[in-house]
């Protein structure tokens, strides 16, 4: 079948790479793409938001099986777009509903689920302008650090964690009263900060039947040591080494299960990916987000190690049989490492030719800001390209990724040198 990935990130290349090597897949596409997806599939130029655009490419080009990459086009609903179209309602699209992907587009509706369906998760409560006052007080009975959330999507920037209950409650004030993110922050959950180590795990589901997929752990913070400002993510690692039997077993039983069952019991129809954000609080885990696609860079280390065909998986998905699928996993460690553009993730330049691509060996690259100029490869985003690599344990892929990410050049190229370092 011909299939269209949506999106243009390290994410996007990974999937488009996986499509690829399936018998299944005849034509792929992927919109609007980048240097790299455009070696293995025919990039076509358009927003991943223009639900009318999508609409013509799927139709001229015969597309029948469409995969989402990021969450804007989902929490747009583009899912419910496509069942309510008589031209498109057949073509199978991978992602939640515009429902369901109310677990990422609100905080307060995620924190709602887990309550109602008993998910372990932080003490909460919301608030919005009108209560501006009782959030005040409600932040004086909780101790520092004090966790604030803008309810809706902030591009990764809504979280605030605040050590100083002053500086809380002038923060909390920012969001509510003058809308530091917009529209997003009209309402803000306030929570109970969790001590412990985060995880992620990722889960593909067709509303009633689902599989989990690897785990893996991203570094979300520019510099080495976890400091700095916080980035779309600098590298991953898969398998979570500290996440044994036990643990699985308890998220499994505790998260997964009560998620789907969520699902289905207030009949929200999801044909998608889940990827539950997780701390583990001395041996018990708890939620900390819900994210209703993959993660950026977690994909690079996570369907590296899928062995079974994505897209008999992801048909599988789209008919509601995903218990008759086998899901296989290649036993090894993966990691990625992440170069970014100088500067990243304030202001930083583009258009920087890189080099060296064609040197690496023994690892994958995955484009996420790169794109084709005068038949050169230039950066052209924050996150520039990511090197994943196997190997027996996660420190031996890392020392392949780190050989192979050397070779790589550009201008002002940075990332991060300590990955794992904390795992030991
Ligand atoms: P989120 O966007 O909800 O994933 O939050 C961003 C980051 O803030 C998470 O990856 C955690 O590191 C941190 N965080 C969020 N909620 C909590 C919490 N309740 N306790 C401790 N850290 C949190
Ligand atoms: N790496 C975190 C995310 O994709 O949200």
């Amino acid at each position: 079948m011909n299939i269209l990935v949506l999106g243009s990130g390290g994410r996007e290349h990974t999937f488009a790479y996986k499509i690829a090597q399936s018998e299944q897949c005849e034509k792929l596409y992927v919109a609007p793409g980048n240097a790299g997806t455009s070696e293995i599939a025919e990039n076509i130029s358009l927003s991943v938001t223009d639900f009318e655009a999508i609409k013509k490419t799927v139709l001229e080009k015969d597309i029948q099986m469409v995969v989402v990459g990021p969450e804007d086009p989902l929490v747009q609903g583009i899912y419910d777009f496509f069942q309510q179209d008589s031209a498109l309602k057949n073509i199978k699209i991978i992602g939640p509903s515009k429902k369901g992907a109310l677990l990422e587009g609100s905080k307060e509706r995620a924190k709602e689920f887990m309550a109602m369906h008993n998910i372990p998760t932080a003490a909460y409560e919301s608030f919005t302008k009108e209560s501006v006052e009782a959030g005040k007080k409600f932040l004086e009975s909780l101790k520092a650090p004090y966790v604030l959330k803008a309810d809706g999507l902030a591009a990764g920037k809504g979280v605030l964690i605040l050590e100083d209950l002053a500086e809380a409650k002038t923060e909390l004030e920012n969001m509510l009263t003058n809308e530091k993110f917009g529209d997003a922050s009209k309402t803000v959950v306030i929570e109970e900060f969790l001590d412990g180590i985060e995880l992620s795990v990722f889960v593909l589901t067709d509303g009633k039947n689902y599989k989990i997929l690897p785990t893996a752990k991203d570094y979300k913070r520019i510099g080495e040591g976890d400091t700095g400002l916080n980035t779309g993510g600098m590298g991953a690692i898969s398998p979570v080494p500290f996440a044994d039997e036990a643990l699985m077993q308890k998220i499994e039983e505790r998260i997964v299960k009560p998620t789907i069952n969520g699902l289905q019991e207030e009949k929200i129809e999801y044909k998608g990916f889940v990827f539950i954000g997780l701390i583990k609080v001395e041996d018990n885990p708890y939620v900390i987000e819900y994210n209703v696609r993959m993660g950026d860079p977690e994909t690079e280390v996570v369907l590296p190690r899928i062995k079974s065909d994505l897209v008999e998986l992801l048909s599988k998905v789209a008919d509601e049989k995903l218990d008759e699928a086998t899901l296989e996993i290649d036993e090894r460690a993966a990691t990625t490492v992440m170069t970014v553009s100088g500067g990243y993730p304030e202001a930083y330049e583009k258009g920087k030719e890189i080099t060296g691509i064609d040197t690496i060996e023994d690892s994958i690259v995955f484009h996420a800001g790169t794109k084709e100029e005068n038949g050169k490869v230039v950066t052209n985003g924050g996150r520039v390209i990511a090197i994943t690599s196997f190997g027996e344990d996660y420190t031996k892929a890392l020392k392949k990724s780190y050989q192979n990410v050397e070779k790589l050049h550009f201008d002002k190229m940075y990332y991060r040198k300590d990955l794992g370092k904390d795992l030991n």
